[in-house]
């Protein structure tokens, strides 16, 4: 655990990690609360996953990385939730595929919450006995790890959703989502590059894949003072941007050709209109509002089309200094991305709305090491063809991001809260 050590928070106290784990946990018996067994249970496509195995999955974690480990006491709730719940840890066994998660109809729901119920309890008692500084790092990780899970369950249940003729919204879409006003217009923030310290140091929680700090020297550069906008990534459908294969990478062109992508993931056309399924339904496409739902390779080519390129995330990151991480993250229930505000100067919705695709690969910071044993498998060896995404989103947790955050997905998804600033060379 030593590369996790310098990272988690010291100063927590024991009342405060209990708080922590509560509110963490009760936050996601609130998702899945609104939720039909069926809702639950379904599986949309192989990258998803059932709101269920979310929810037993960060169970799961707590009971496999902590209770079983940790608490010679403990007995788990059932043997066969190892093999299906356990998401990528071949360390630790066996597991139902990813694609078939879908087929684990039993346990129902309301199961999956008992089991819920009966590892709080013996977290809780761990918790009351004052747990050792190592268990102590892995309740932190366990918390962060369920809340990214608390994003996945919102961004699966949105594709679930999107699927059904009815298009269901997962939370009323009244009162309206999103603020009616018009977007700012865009301007271009300079920075004079140089070398820049990157990545987690000190205090406070990061996974592993943020550190080591180090050194990075970024040429002179702009970035954009808000996100792309619908209206903006309509101006680019409509002047034949999905049609100009020279905006494209091959692998994208290749996802057109195969795929007839022509518009974001969600949207459709109707009556000469653009609309898009959300987590409050069936809504217009708001144009001051950020586009959101793009590929890397969506993002690629709008940023090729205007003349200007994807930011690197260590020009992300070495803008975001000195800001504040206010935003539009779910806590403000709005569910969608909302327009950049026209007060103020400055860089907007750097944190919240829409994660911002990075032209960075997601590989290993210099000095970078997975941590021991199975939790080491958490990040580090996905480090293969995938691009870091910045930021967070309208469904992100507030307590969960950070600057140094590397969030990262191949380049062909398209179901997360992902959209785009844009970044030039000075
Ligand atoms: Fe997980």
């Amino acid at each position: 655990m030593a590369a996790l050590t310098d990272s988690l928070d010291r100063q927590a106290t024991p009342a405060e990690l209990t708080e922590r784990y509560e509110s963490v946990r009760r936050a996601s018996n609130g998702l899945g609360a609104n939720l039909s067994d069926a809702d639950a249970t379904v599986q949309s496509m192989p990258d998803a996953s059932p709101a269920k195995w979310h929810l037993a999955h960060t169970t799961w974690f707590f009971e496999t990385m902590i209770l079983r480990e940790r608490d010679p006491g403990y007995r788990p709730f059932d043997d066969t939730y190892n093999f299906l719940f356990n998401s990528y840890y071949e360390s630790v066994g066996e597991r139902q595929p990813r694609p078939k998660r879908g087929m684990v109809t039993r346990p129902a729901l309301d199961e999956v919450m008992a089991y819920r119920e009966y590892v709080d309890e013996a977290m809780s008692r761990l918790l009351e006995d004052g747990p050792s500084e190592d268990v102590v790092e892995l309740i932190e990780l366990g918390c962060h790890h369920e809340q990214q899970h608390q994003e996945l369950l919102l961004t699966d249940i949105l594709h679930l959703f999107a699927q059904s003729p009815l298009k269901p919204a997962f939370k009323d879409p009244q009162p309206l989502a999103v603020e009616v006003r018009d977007a700012a217009p865009v301007s271009f923030e300079t920075f004079d590059g140089g070398i820049v310290d990157i990545g987690h140091q000190g205090e406070g929680f990061a996974f592993d894949c943020e550190g080591p700090r180090h050194r990075a020297l970024l040429e002179p550069y702009k970035l954009a003072d808000r996100l792309v906008t619908n209206g903006e990534f309509i101006e680019f459908i409509e002047e034949g941007g999905y049609r100009d294969p020279l905006l494209w990478l091959s692998s994208g062109w290749a996802d057109i050709l195969e795929n007839g992508w022509e518009m974001p993931f969600y949207w459709e056309k109707r009556d000469g209109e653009y609309w898009s399924m959300t987590l409050r339904g069936f809504q217009p496409v708001d144009r001051s509002a950020p586009v959101t739902h793009l590929s890397y390779f969506e993002a690629d080519a709008f940023a090729a089309w205007a003349g200007k390129r994807l930011p690197s995330e260590a020009e992300w990151e070495n803008a975001t200094k000195g800001l504040s991480m206010d935003g539009n993250y779910v806590d403000s229930g709005r569910l969608r991305p909302r327009p950049a505000s026209v007060e103020g100067d400055g860089l907007r919705q750097m944190f919240g709305d829409c994660w911002e695709w990075t032209r960075s690969a997601f590989s290993a910071y210099p000095g970078f090491r997975p941590v021991e044993g199975a939790v080491g498998e958490y990040n580090g060896k996905f480090m293969c063809g995938q691009f870091v995404l910045r930021g967070g989103s309208c469904v992100t947790p507030p307590n969960h991001i950070r600057p140094t955050y590397r969030n990262f997905f191949p380049p062909n998804a398209r179901w997360q809260f992902s959209g785009l600033r844009l970044a030039e060379d000075n």
